[in-house]
């Protein structure tokens, strides 16, 4: 088992666990694919009380205007205005569009107390600094203290870990380090409960660390519970055993509360009586695609991918969104859900995956935050595949979103994956420059943009 083929691992294991980022799967997607299931409405205008909603499986736009005109048959003649109801196309005019002055690749964001291989990177903000939330952390070789020295080979990972910004963006100082010597690897942030079953088998894809309360330096980080079980049998495993087999089983999404103790931010509990709320197999994975501390209201906003059972390329891209008061981000009873632009938030956990109730198609991991600049909001991601970095635009965060605007192509090191987009708003706050991070085989890439 080589080092490269060790990461290559992690890598796929990772991109299981974000849905289907940069699975190397047939891309034939376009706007006229729409989820395996569409919501035909049939309304009437008059009396509200004959309207009825009906869900229906189809693969293709085509598809769904047919199944409409079918329900059309069947209405009564007061029923009219079929629609096919789907609020996750992009509107309107990304203002960002030839507004691109200059993109500079800035290089590799490294640690200067340590030495890791990872991936994601998440800026949150707590007590006036910001951190960065990493997920799988490979450590370099005992010594190594320049990553692309490593010598092949596994040499220990953590599942998750955290690290603080500075202000050079290619920078970040390691936290919660171990003993080794002479380099030290960092420890993991979110740890594992063994009275829940979990081992070290188990990951946490973990997003943005949001702040509940600045004065004392408390917030919420939000994580998806993975197991990895490990047969042993195929190729590795992720803790170094060879001839393993790792097939992933997503558990639930949770939340975590960090506090600083001794200035450093710290998991002090895990919320849920197994340690995650949303589980699974039913309900969207709040939180694992997009965390944000919404700066011009009260709330946190959290984005998540469908439940474990909805299965096809395009219908896992979705995205579904809930919020909560941030002083109340740690009450399970205090969220809300978004159903669509048509119902509203609900207190009622959604239960219903499709176009209508879904905020917006084909991001992946990525970072929202608002922009002085554009005075509109910004999300900063990498799209399902490609390595390509994009921004799309919204005014009000359940969308919708505009169409996005690749501004950089991304070389995959190795032939290894590229996702996750990283907003660094905090080096600018103009706005006038963006500086933008991302995962490209376990490195972490860093750009500047800078607006026209
Ligand atoms: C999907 O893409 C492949 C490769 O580009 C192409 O050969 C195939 O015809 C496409 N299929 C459809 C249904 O568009
Ligand atoms: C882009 O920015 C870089 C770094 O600031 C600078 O060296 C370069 O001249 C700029 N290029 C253009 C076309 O403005
Ligand atoms: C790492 O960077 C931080 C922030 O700039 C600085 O305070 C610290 O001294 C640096 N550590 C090392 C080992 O250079
Ligand atoms: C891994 O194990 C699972 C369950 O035993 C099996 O279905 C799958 O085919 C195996 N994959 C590989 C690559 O061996």
């Amino acid at each position: 088992m080589t080092g490269s083929r060790m990461r290559r691992l992690t890598a796929v294991i990772i991109c299981g666990l974000i849905g289907s980022y940069a699975c190397p799967e047939p891309q034939n997607a376009t706007t006229t694919t729409t989820s395996a299931e569409v919501v035909v409405a049939v309304v009437s205008p008059t009396n509200s009380a004959l309207s009825t909603t009906t869900t229906q499986p189809v693969t293709s736009l085509a598809e769904a205007v047919t199944t409409t005109t079918a329900l059309d048959n069947t209405a009564t003649a007061t029923l009219h205005n079929k629609v096919v109801i789907d609020n996750t196309l992009p509107s309107g005019t990304n203002p960002l569009a030839n507004n691109i002055e200059n993109v500079t690749w800035l290089g590799y964001q490294i640690a200067n107390n340590s030495c890791s291989h990872r991936d994601l990177g998440f800026a949150g903000k707590l007590g006036g600094k910001w951190y960065s939330i990493f997920g799988d952390t490979l450590w370099a070789a005992p010594g190594v203290t320049d990553m692309f020295l490593d010598p092949p080979g596994f040499h220990g990972m953590v599942r998750d870990s955290i690290s603080l910004l500075t202000d050079d963006p290619l920078t970040v100082v390691d936290l919660h380090l171990n003993d080794d010597e002479p380099v030290p690897h960092q420890l993991q942030f979110v740890p594992f409960n063994e009275e829940w079953g979990e081992t070290n088998q188990y990951g946490f894809g973990g997003t943005s660390l949001c702040e509940v309360d600045e004065e004392t330096g408390m917030g919420v980080l939000y994580y998806l519970v993975v197991s990895f079980q490990c047969s042993c049998e195929g190729s590795y495993c992720a803790d170094g055993r060879q001839n393993g087999n790792e097939s992933l089983g997503l558990i639930g999404a949770g939340v975590a509360r960090v506090e600083l103790i001794d200035e450093v931010p710290t998991v002090t509990h895990r919320y849920g009586s197994q340690g995650w709320w949303w589980d699974s197999k039913k309900y969207a994975r709040y939180g694992d695609q997009i965390a944000y501390r919404d700066e011009n209201s009260e709330y946190i906003y959290i984005w998540g991918g469908p439940p474990d059972y909805i299965k096809g390329w395009s219908t896992i891209n979705y995205h579904y969104l809930a919020r909560v008061k941030a002083k109340k981000a740690f009450d399970l009873g205090a969220y809300e859900y978004y159903w669509g632009k048509q119902k509203g938030w609900r207190k009622q956990v959604l239960d219903r995956f499709d176009t209508e109730t879904s905020v917006m198609w084909g991001s992946g991991q990525g970072q929202v935050h608002w922009s002085e600049y554009w005075g509109c909001y910004l999300l900063v991601h990498l799209g399902i595949a490609g390595g390509a970095v994009f921004i799309r635009t919204a005014d009000n965060l359940e969308g919708p979103w505009t169409p996005d605007v690749q501004i950089f192509q991304a070389m995959p090191i190795d032939d290894g994956l590229v996702y996750a987009g990283v907003a660094h708003p905090y080096l600018d706050e103009t706005g006038k420059t963006l500086v933008v991070s991302y995962t490209n085989n376990n490195h972490i890439e860093v750009l500047r943009v800078e607006f026209a």
